[in-house]
């Protein structure tokens, strides 16, 4: 038996491992709803026409070779305008989840930090533990705003940027412009630069939202955005940094360096992401609305099962959903609490594939995507499994 790498024993990813356990079961004949993974595709929503159309005609043109390692040119530019930075200060990579791996492989050495928001998007964890780096995380208070105060604690000299996700994931919260403009106050005073997570920056149905490179001014940011979510494709698989003030030109030369080795992302679709970015955003509107008539069903759903609590998400499609005293006393972890709901034909993702300081709470994940009338029949299974145990 050939034995696998120690550095790939770091690498778990609860979102999709979870999914290997349904699918036995599955197999055996039982009807599974899967609220794991964040995918609108299934759920009946498709990309916008025009996005679509830049793809195909990008097919039949001579889109077919190794583009730029570091983007087409034009859509460098496209971004460049959007993000309000120079050309050169972007880079395409395949999804925004390449771009983390950069930022992790260019700017974390063993024993360095990112500092991440508690809970996370678990790539984050898996790239910061494949780094050899420190896990540190900031808290975030009841409504899963950050906690200013607990990240000036918890930011060191091995401290290399502050991480933020606004809308986040996995807790649906868009962040007042007060705790952003804090989080810029903090990094300021510490030197730090900011990585700004935007993968959901426009899916936002209740209220208003703020981003932080309007914000920055002096203060180094990258921002990360991608064609998955905000413009509902990520089967495209491109995504970008970009970066923003001053101090990042070694950073650069590191990206750089790490989009030549992987020579380039497909050409086809970064035609895609032009269309998508000099296109209409009607879309955004009635996602929104959809999501929003969604996030209202699962509210009253959760505030109606004994046990069950969560802080009402405002943007993306996630919800953090808590697991009660004493309900979450019958269970050894939140993984034998999901694998016993997996048995209800209902998939989710337990709350320690977020963040490792949960402090002796339960949580899972629940992707509100689904139709209504789908979500509401994982939310009976749900009521009944909470109701037996
Ligand atoms: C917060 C966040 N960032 C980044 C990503 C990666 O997105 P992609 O690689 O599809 O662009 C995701 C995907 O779910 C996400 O939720």
């Amino acid at each position: 038996m050939m034995e696998a790498s120690k550095k790939s024993e770091l690498i778990s990813y609860p979102i999709r491992d979870i999914v290997q356990e349904a699918k036995v079961l599955q197999k055996q004949g039982k009807d599974m709803i899967y609220l794991n993974i964040g995918d609108p595709g299934p759920y009946g929503f498709r990309p916008p026409q025009h996005i679509l159309d830049a793809a195909e005609k990008a097919l039949h043109a001579n889109y077919s070779g190794y583009a730029p390692s570091d983007g087409d040119p034009e859509l460098k530019q496209v971004i460049a305008d959007y993000e309000k930075v120079q050309s050169d200060d972007v880079f395409v990579c395949s999804g925004l989840s390449e771009g983390i791996d950069f930022l992790f492989q260019a700017m974390v050495d063993p024993g360095r930090n990112i500092i991440l928001p508690s809970p996370t998007y678990p790539l984050y964890l898996t790239k910061q533990r494949m780094s050899f780096g420190s896990e540190v995380f900031y808290e975030s208070d009841e409504n899963w705003e950050p906690d200013v105060e607990d990240m000036r604690k918890k930011i060191n000299k091995y401290t290399k940027a502050i991480l933020v996700v606004s809308p986040n994931n996995p807790t649906g919260a868009v962040y007042s412009k007060k705790t952003l403009q804090d989080i810029v106050n903090l990094a300021g005073e510490f030197k730090l630069p900011i990585i700004s997570d935007d993968a959901y920056e426009l899916l936002v149905f209740d209220g208003s939202s703020s981003n932080l490179r309007d914000l920055c001014k002096e203060v180094p940011i990258v921002n990360g955005n991608s064609l998955s979510k905000n413009y509902i494709y990520p089967g495209a698989r491109v995504g970008y940094i970009a970066f923003r003030g001053e101090g990042w030109d070694k950073i650069k030369d590191a990206v750089q360096r790490l989009c030549n080795q992987r020579l380039s992302v497909n050409w086809e679709m970064q035609r895609a992401y032009i269309a998508a970015i000099q296109g209409n955003t009607d879309h955004v509107t009635q996602f929104n609305s959809e999501l929003k008539k969604r996030c209202d069903v699962l509210d009253q759903r959760i505030k109606a099962i004994p046990g069950l609590k969560m802080v009402k998400p405002k943007g993306a499609f996630y919800a953090f959903v808590e697991v009660e005293a004493p309900f979450k006393n019958k269970w050894k972890s939140d993984w034998a609490f999901v694998r016993a709901l997996l048995h209800e034909g209902v998939v989710v993702v337990p709350g320690t594939g977020f963040t490792s300081t949960l402090h002796d709470r339960m949580f899972f994940r629940i992707v509100f995507l689904p139709p209504v009338e789908k979500l509401n029949q994982a939310l009976d299974r749900i009521e009944n499994f909470m109701k037996k145990n």
